[in-house]
């Protein structure tokens, strides 16, 4: 697949977004109708990937700020995800950033777009000196887990083991060492 042709930026309120299809009718349709409006009220940003080559988006994702918080009934997993933070620093929530939404085109799937995608959130959040961020966060759709899970990301809980999606961080520390 040739790359060259790639361009990445953030949707503005003037964005023209080429036509785009991951195969879920929903995050297809966040982009085209909704990522605007999030934008207006200031609820999420969206970043597009587009082949200039086409008149296609290839990718999209959207970020919001959020936090982790702590739950006594996922003591399990709240004590592995604490295990890298040092005991003076232990809360009981920490800052993060949330994947809202994350698609990659039917056309363009298997190329290992989502996993550079989710490379460049790391790198964005890990280097950030705005304001401190330690974990990545999603509800990832249950076909997607295993995807998250290549690309380093742990569950959040066991609660929602047979739900349509699971809440799963990536702790940023492990980008940084
Ligand atoms: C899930 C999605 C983002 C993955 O993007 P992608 O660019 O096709 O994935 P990549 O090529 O970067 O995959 C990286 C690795 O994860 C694996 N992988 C990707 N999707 C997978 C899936 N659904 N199940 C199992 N493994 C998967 C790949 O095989 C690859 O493994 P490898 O390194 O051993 O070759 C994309 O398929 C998509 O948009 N799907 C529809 C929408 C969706 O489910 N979004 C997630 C919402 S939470």
């Amino acid at each position: 697949m040739d790359f060259s042709n790639f361009t990445f930026r953030q949707i503005e309120a003037e964005t023209e977004i080429k036509s785009f299809d991951c195969g879920d009718t929903d995050l297809n349709d966040f982009l085209i109708s909704d990522a605007k409006n999030y934008l207006r009220a200031m609820m999420a940003l969206t970043y597009i990937l587009e082949d200039n080559s086409t008149d296609k988006t290839v990718a999209y994702y959207s970020l919001l700020n959020d936090k982790i918080v702590f739950d006594p009934e996922n003591k399990h997993f709240w004590n592995k995800l604490n295990r890298k933070i040092a005991n003076n620093k232990r809360r009981k929530e920490y800052p993060a950033v949330k994947i809202g939404r994350l698609a990659v085109s039917k056309d363009y799937s298997g190329n290992h777009i989502g996993e550079a995608i989710l490379l460049q959130i790391k790198h964005m959040f890990a280097t950030m000196r705005r304001s401190a961020c330690r974990f990545i966060t999603v509800d990832a759709y249950t076909a997607a887990v295993p995807f998250y899970e290549k690309c380093g990301f742990l569950f959040l809980s066991e609660k929602d083991k047979t739900s349509k999606t699971r809440a799963m961080y990536f702790d940023l520390i492990n980008f940084i060492n």
